[in-house]
């Protein structure tokens, strides 16, 4: 089988081409990444040498670049995972979440469809369903209604992929996943930015009361989830990923701030993102039931790995928190 991972160079998307040709020997799996502040291509160091793994930059709004580099390398499958992908982010700067988010999407469809590409899996997320109260879960009927210029831009794309099939007939599943943690996470997001601002000695900043909840998933466990997904998911259906692992972001930076024994003086309350959805909380009863998918990870030791990870790992997120991160990061959080 030869895949076209986009947006390979990022977090998850390095994970999943990693995880791929341990995997699957024989796949070919070609990486389209644009490389953009979040794209770096250190995450991907030990595999450049398999002769089984291609990158290629490119931007997923460029038609011709994407419709070569389909044809010349067989696809047969494309996973999107190519995105802006943080909702900070997106409040000071929505465009061009559209432009890559909603257009890129639609670029790849069109491809998809030229092609005839046996399978188009959208990685998408729980943030598209809005905010939960304090009881009850997302599931895979629950309408969209989502609240950030990031999500909305998902949720866009995901009904573009929803009319590809209803439309042209192509092979598509969307995937929900609730969020993820692990190794290689950009240090813009909340675990990877407390750690290594704990590292450093730096504040650790919490919006509003920080009693918000995130429902937590080890990278590795969405890997295993889309790759059943590719391989035996139902022509046009959403599979909602989730571990049942809620904490709240107070518990997650107390527990940043034990393991690593730095000063709890270190944490700071700020001020609340504009419309920061409350609580995030994943039902996956049909990818369990239909699929068989079950996450491997206990949190304790999935973070704790974590955590050890960017310990053993400095020059990695030391070079990340250097030039443009230092320009995103005052305007965020001020001098500090
Ligand atoms: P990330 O920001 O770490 O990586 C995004 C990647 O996309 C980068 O390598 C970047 O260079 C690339 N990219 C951006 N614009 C591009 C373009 N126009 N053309 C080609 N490549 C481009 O993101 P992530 O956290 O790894 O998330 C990956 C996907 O998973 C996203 O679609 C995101 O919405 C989704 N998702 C993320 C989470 C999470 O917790 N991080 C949870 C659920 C779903
Ligand atoms: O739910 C899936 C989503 O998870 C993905 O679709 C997104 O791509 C991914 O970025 C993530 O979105 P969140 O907004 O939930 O993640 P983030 O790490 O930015 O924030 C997690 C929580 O921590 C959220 O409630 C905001 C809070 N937070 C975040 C930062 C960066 C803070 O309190 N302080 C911070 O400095």
């Amino acid at each position: 089988m030869n895949i076209l991972v986009t947006g390979g160079a990022g977090f998850i998307g390095s994970n999943f081409v990693r995880y791929m040709l341990e995997k699957y020997p024989k796949y070919k799996i070609v990486n389209y990444d644009l490389l953009t502040y979040a794209g770096n291509l250190e995450n991907l160091q030990d595999v450049q040498k398999n002769g089984q793994y291609v990158f290629v930059k490119g931007d997923i709004g460029n038609y011709q670049l994407v419709d070569y580099v389909v044809g010349t390398h067989q696809i047969d499958v494309i996973v999107n995972f190519a995105a802006e992908s943080h909702v900070d982010r997106s409040i000071s700067d929505p465009g061009i979440f559209v432009k890559t988010n909603v257009l890129g999407t639609q670029v790849l469809l069109d491809v998809a469809k030229t092609h005839g590409i046996k399978k188009y899996v959208q990685i998408s997320t729980d943030e598209v369903y809005g905010s939960l109260g304090e009881t009850g879960y997302f599931t895979e009927e629950t309408p969209l209604a989502p609240n950030s210029p990031y999500s909305a831009s998902k949720a866009g794309a995901d009904l573009l992929v929803r009319a590809y099939h209803e439309t042209y007939g192509l092979n598509v599943n969307i995937t929900r996943c609730s969020n993820n943690y692990g190794p290689y996470h950009f240090p813009e997001k909340l675990i990877p930015l407390m750690i290594t601002n704990a590292l450093e000695g730096k504040e650790l900043p919490i919006y509003g009361d920080g009693q918000n909840v995130r429902d937590w998933l080890h990278v590795k466990d969405h890997c295993t989830a889309i790759d059943l997904v590719i391989h035996k998911g139902i022509p046009g259906e959403v599979y909602n990923i989730g571990g049942h692992n809620e904490r709240t972001n107070n518990e997650i930076v107390h527990l940043i701030v034990e393991k690593l024994g730095v000063s709890k003086s270190l944490i700071k309350y700020v001020p609340d993102r504009l419309g920061h959805d409350r609580r995030y909380a994943i039902d996956p009863a049909k990818i369990t039931e239909e699929l068989g998918w079950t996450p491997q990870y206990e949190f304790d030791k999935g973070i704790e790995e974590t955590i050890q990870w960017y310990i053993h790992h400095p020059d990695w997120w030391k070079r990340v928190k250097s030039g443009e991160y230092m320009d995103y990061y005052k305007k965020q959080y001020g001098e500090t």
